[in-house]
């Protein structure tokens, strides 16, 4: 099974929101879709109005010891096709206890060997840090997207994030693909974030869809439902696309 990680170690770029529409929007398209939340704040968990009762994604990644479930355990069906691995707030002190774990890096990578079957793609939604648990999912990606606010901290942020994540990759997993970011909340009104876009473009990383600013999306937080409004699920189309051609290529090796 593949997987794909979305991430930055900024908070409110947009992580939550691109995870959940690419994964509503690839299970749409025909593939089963396995979604994760590795957020000890469980924002994913909440958007989508799950209620983790038989256990989450901390009893499966265990502590200084092996968890005491496994993936199976815990996921839960969310749409035809469409799968979650909750987490719950437990997660933080899962990454605290993992920092005495010998392998610790590569827990989450493990704990995939038993659902490979069942899904086309996996699609972990990462914190807001660059803790052990986003090391976790760094290295148990084969792909990687970032979602980026084009401003000048946004910018800032990716540069930095690019070089850590440079040094996860060369130490933990070198075959690592960084396929892109995604610019989210783009506001083509603000002049400040067309020139950040412009300068995103000449990064070296490419930017494979740029999402923009959507009532709707605010307005779907906090009520527990998925924010897969008819609106952002538009904007996030040509990101959509992006990862099923990804998967082409991987599929035709
Ligand atoms: N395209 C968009 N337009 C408007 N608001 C958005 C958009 N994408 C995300 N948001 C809002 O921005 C906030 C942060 O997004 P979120 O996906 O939770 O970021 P992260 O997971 O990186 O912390 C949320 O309130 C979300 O609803
Ligand atoms: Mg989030």
């Amino acid at each position: 099974v593949k997987v794909l990680s979305i991430s930055n170690q900024k908070g409110g770029v947009g992580k939550t929101t691109t995870a959940i529409n690419l994964a509503y929007g690839l299970a749409a398209a025909g593939r089963r879709i396995l979604l994760v939340d590795m957020d000890p704040q469980s924002s994913l968990t909440m958007a989508v109005g799950a209620d983790p009762q038989h256990g989450s994604i901390a009893d499966v990644l265990g502590g200084s010891k092996t968890g005491r479930l496994t993936m199976g355990d815990i996921i839960m069906p969310l749409a035809e096709r469409l799968d979650l691995a909750p987490a719950a707030l437990d997660l933080a002190g899962c990454e605290l206890e993992l920092t005495q774990r010998l392998g610790r890096e590569s827990v989450l990578k493990k704990a995939f060997s038993m659902i490979v079957e069942n899904y086309d793609l996996v699609i972990l939604d990462s914190g807001p840090s660059l803790g052990l648990l986003v090391i976790n999912a760094i290295v148990a990606a084969d792909a990687i997207i970032i979602p980026v606010i084009p401003d000048a901290l946004g910018l800032r942020g990716l540069a930095l994030f690019l070089q850590s994540l440079e040094t996860i990759r060369a130490e933990l997993n070198p075959g690592l693909v960084i396929m892109g970011c995604v610019v989210c909340q783009f506001d083509k009104r603000t002049t400040l974030h067309k020139a950040a876009l412009e300068r995103l473009k000449e990064e070296k990383i490419p930017v494979l869809a740029v999402v923009k600013k959507s009532v709707a999306a605010a307005r779907a937080v906090g009520f527990g439902k998925p924010i897969t409004s008819g609106e952002l699920r538009d904007q996030y189309a040509v990101l959509t696309a992006e990862v099923e051609k990804w998967q082409k290529t991987i599929w035709a090796e």
